[in-house]
């Protein structure tokens, strides 16, 4: 039929015919009758279909939920403020323990009846492995002294995250919700009279609120897990880091803090 033609000529008469593709998706049987059409002309051994692949962000998701429930039977498993410090030093579910130099715990006296949780540690408090050792832990001392508070004494301070995070950026929501079955179980071990959270971030991840502090600070709230046997009155307070850098805000500190103090029980 094709006699004759030069190929460019064979082209132009199967575009003519209306072939304008030579490989098709599907193999196709060219030893059928025409107008039994066999799509399937290789039989191929049947192999199982591959599992869907998970997209990185999803073993994230499963990895770091592997990694709160370590961290939760490793609180759970703590019966004493003692015990929680060791299984929080032997944690390794926080990827701030990578870069920090200590585990920055806790300071004070744990038999307190107030707990203050800062956000977390600096580079002093990295150094030192102790929480609010720097410029910010000077003011707090002085808030505390204001209301008859010495961390020495009767006051027991600690933080959301137990590590410092590189450059004293904001930690991140995966590496708080690492620490925070420790730091819950932190406060049913201390079972203080009063909470007082220091800063938005504390506040918020401790009260489950979207609000900043602007909005927390200056009334009661109610922190309670199913294993404490009553809520404790809890308070939010601007972090002294903040109010060094706004000192005009240290009058509504105060207001909160005298609340604080006619809350306190009196020894
Ligand atoms: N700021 C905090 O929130 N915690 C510390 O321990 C030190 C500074």
């Amino acid at each position: 039929m094709n006699e004759g033609l030069n190929p460019n000529q064979i082209l132009r008469w199967y575009l003519d015919a209306g072939v304008d593709e030579t490989i098709g998706e599907t193999p196709l049987n060219r030893y059928v009758a025409p107008g039994k059409v066999e799509t399937k002309a290789v039989r191929t051994p049947h192999v199982p279909a591959p599992p869907p692949r998970q997209s990185q962000a999803q073993k994230n998701i499963q990895s770091n939920s592997e990694i709160v429930a370590q961290a939760c039977e490793m609180a759970r498993e703590s019966a004493t403020v003692e015990q929680l410090k060791k299984a929080v030093e032997s944690f390794n579910g926080c990827p701030l323990k990578t870069t920090a130099t200590n585990t920055v715990f806790a300071d004070g006296n744990p038999e307190a009846r107030i707990m203050f949780i800062g956000e977390a540690p600096g580079a002093d408090e990295d150094r030192e492995g102790l929480p609010f050792v720097g410029v910010s832990g000077k003011l707090l001392d002085k808030m505390l002294a204001s209301i008859g508070l010495d961390r020495q004494k009767n006051a027991y301070i600690s933080n959301i995250v137990f590590w410092r995070p590189p450059g004293n950026r904001n930690p991140t929501s995966t590496e708080i919700s690492a620490c925070l079955p420790f730091v819950e179980r932190h406060i049913e071990l201390v079972d203080p009279e009063i909470l007082v959270l220091l800063g938005g971030p504390s506040a918020k991840t401790m009260l489950g609120r979207a609000e900043g502090i602007t909005k927390l600070r200056g009334k009661w709230f109610e922190y309670e897990t199913p294993k404490m046997s009553r809520p404790v009155p809890t308070r939010a307070l601007f972090h002294p880091a903040y109010l060094l850098r706004s000192p005009g805000q240290k009058q509504l500190a105060w207001r909160d803090l005298l609340e604080i103090k006619q809350r306190l029980p009196k020894s």
